[in-house]
């Protein structure tokens, strides 16, 4: 089994470490495609040719068998495209977790952290209408625009990083929200941070583990047996903080060698 991963930087890996939990016998290709991160304050258009160009890399290079879209920003431009365009590839997105946020959630409301594309992007607005006529909670949302790229230059715990956060979070601290949505693959790696400014009580939700179980089911159907090594090689477009891809994939503890490269090498 063949996986191709992509995200805009490192971010991703935070679903490939839930994958790693779990799945073997397969190759996963990663790439960070940093020469053009952020993808969150670019166009739809933008998005959705950074994303092709990948997808057509992992699919003539790799000859991968399924596409996994570690990033909320580009599903919600691609996803729909890039199933039509390759119909042979078994692809899963990444969608913020608001209904299990609403369902968690026992003040009732709750918190959005994503990229302004995601958060003005049609998917999420149409999930978050169909969910709030079920559940009765408040949102509140907040695009952080600037976190991507203080998580990929590694100030995951550094001050100003601290303050930015403290900023958004404030309207959702002062509102009693008790449960928050990482709707960007990248914020998981600022979860501590997040937890000291909400207190240790908030919840947060990410999606990595639904997105590993979700390819596990999927490959099982496609005859995978899940036996054997697991290899990651990470390919990068741009610049990329080395050790943040051994701190990111550090639970990956019998696994085999990383390989990193330069996806023109
Ligand atoms: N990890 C991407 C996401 O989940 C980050 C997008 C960006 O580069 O702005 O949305």
């Amino acid at each position: 089994m063949k996986v191709g991963v992509f995200d805009s930087g490192l971010g991703g890996l935070t679903v490939v470490q839930a994958i790693t939990k779990n799945f073997k016998g397969a190759q996963i290709f990663y790439i960070a495609d940093t020469l053009f991160a952020p993808y969150g304050q670019k166009s739809k258009e933008q998005i959705l040719k950074h994303s092709i160009d990948v997808t057509s890399f992992l699919i003539k290079k790799h000859d991968i068998d399924v596409l996994i879209v570690a990033c909320n920003t580009a599903t919600s431009a691609a996803i729909k495209y890039l199933r039509q365009e390759f119909p042979k590839l078994i692809v899963i997105g990444t969608e913020p977790g608001i209904k299990p946020a609403m369902q968690n959630s026992v003040s009732k409301r709750v918190g959005v952290l994503a990229t302004p594309a995601t958060l003005n992007g049609e998917k999420y607005q149409l999930l978050l209408n169909k969910l709030s006529n079920e559940h009765k909670v408040d949102v509140f949302e907040q695009a952080c625009e600037g976190l991507v790229e203080q998580i990929e230059d590694g100030k995951i715990s550094h001050k100003e990083t601290f303050s930015m956060l403290s900023s958004w979070l404030k309207p959702m601290k002062n509102n009693s929200v008790d449960t928050i949505v990482l709707g960007c693959t990248h914020y998981p790696l600022v979860s501590d941070l997040i937890k000291e400014i909400m207190g240790a009580k908030i919840q947060l939700i990410e999606t990595g583990s639904a997105i590993a179980k979700r390819l596990e089911n999927l490959s099982l159907q496609n005859g995978h047996t899940n036996n054997g090594e697991l290899s990651i090689e990470v390919f990068y477009t741009g610049e990329i903080k080395k050790d943040m891809i051994n701190m990111i994939l550090q639970d990956w503890k019998d696994g085999g060698k990383i390989v990193v490269r330069d996806i023109n090498e």
